[in-house]
């Protein structure tokens, strides 16, 4: 048996780790039949449309993708594919699970750290629906729906039922009462259906302070688009660096696996990325499949080579390239079970 699943490299870094992902999954013995869809800048600007035809096709026909990251020029340029994706394909929970690597040093040494972000994905103004109202005065919308809020709050208290004990709603409603108070509202309603599970609120400021002081306290967080997109990097900062991060994009029909950092331009094509942030995309990826014990599998044959202070990329203080450490992860997969 084997799965379809379409392959978006994306652009900088994209390639280098999606290739390290895919020789890896392929060790788990897991048979996938990736479908190709290529995806950069420079093809984006080629077809003229943000999501070029081929991709919405594979993935239309997949339903599921592993995805590489895509770069977006800043300040000027084409939308964000990524963006445009997310909303095609109605993929509206952003799922990034924040754990701490054991054997990778951090400032949080001893803190066990373990939060699962649950980022809304399409809308707030993370959209960029921008214009300039006459020279000089733009004017950005910030659009936070009922349906949007509820959505995303139902995932969260979905994923706190299997095991875990605490949602934190993060928002800015003392500031943008409308908006901000519209998504409080709805994670409220949530939150009374599942008296289980205890719910909290924090401010957005208040909540990047506590994050630092306490991470341990935080188990699953609950944001707005923007605010879910800042927290993640802040909280991939808590355990190693974005280099270990993982995340996932998921709606009712469709789901894009990819890790929360960027294409990294600084370190592109010099074989020194880190694959494991994808590397455990594909884990949760393999989930989704159905696939729980090759999941298992190669997430305890990643941590091992953490742990056992085997071959690491540079971000998390070792000198392997790409290639070396994903050979020492496959290595790890075909040991033995460790007990
Ligand atoms: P970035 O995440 O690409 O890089 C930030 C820093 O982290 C850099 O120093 C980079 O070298 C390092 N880093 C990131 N991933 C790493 C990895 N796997 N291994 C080792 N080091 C790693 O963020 P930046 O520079 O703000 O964005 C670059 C481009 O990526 C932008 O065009 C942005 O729009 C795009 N981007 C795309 C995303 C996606 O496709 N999902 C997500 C975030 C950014």
């Amino acid at each position: 048996m084997s799965y379809a699943v379409t392959l978006i490299p994306g652009d900088g870094i994209g390639p280098e780790v999606a290739q390290a992902t895919v020789r890896a999954v392929a060790a788990t013995g897991v048979g996938i039949d990736w479908q190709m869809a290529e995806l950069s800048a420079d093809i984006i600007l080629r077809a003229g449309e943000v999501i070029p035809s081929h991709v919405v096709q594979s993935l239309s026909a997949t339903k599921v993708a592993l995805k590489g990251p895509v770069t977006t020029p800043v300040a000027g340029g084409f939308p964000s594919v990524n963006v445009a994706l997310r909303k095609r394909f109605d993929l509206y929970a952003n799922v990034r699970p924040v754990r701490a690597m054991p054997g990778v040093k951090t400032r949080y040494a001893d803190v066990p750290i373990d939060m699962i972000i649950f980022r809304e994905n399409t809308e707030d103004v993370y959209s960029g629906l921008e214009h300039e109202v006459v020279v000089d005065v733009v004017e950005s919308l910030k659009i936070i729906t009922r349906r949007a809020s509820v959505r995303i709050a139902r995932a969260a208290f979905r994923r706190a039922l299997r095991g875990r004990r605490k949602v934190t709603a993060v928002h800015k409603a003392n500031i943008m009462k409308l908006s901000d108070g519209l998504f409080l509202r709805c994670c409220r309603e949530v939150a009374a259906e599942h008296p289980s599970i205890k719910y909290e609120e924090l401010i957005v400021d208040n909540a990047a302070m506590q994050l630092v002081m306490r991470p341990e306290t935080f188990d699953v967080l609950l944001l707005p688009n923007l605010y879910g997109d800042i927290v993640s990097d802040l909280a991939a900062g808590l355990v190693g660096g974005l280099g270990l991060a993982p995340g996932a994009n998921l709606g009712d029909e469709f789901a894009v696996f990819e890790a929360v950092h960027g294409s990294a331009p600084d370190i592109a094509g010099r074989g020194l990325a880190n694959p494991t942030a994808l590397m455990l995309s594909a884990v949760l990826m393999l989930d989704h499949l159905g696939e729980p014990d090759a999941a298992m599998r190669l997430r305890n044959a990643i941590e091992a080579v953490y742990r056992e202070g085997k071959p690491r990329t540079s971000d998390v203080g070792g000198s392997a390239s790409t290639s070396e450490y994903t050979s020492a992860v496959i290595d790890s997969l075909a040991a033995p079970a460790r007990t």
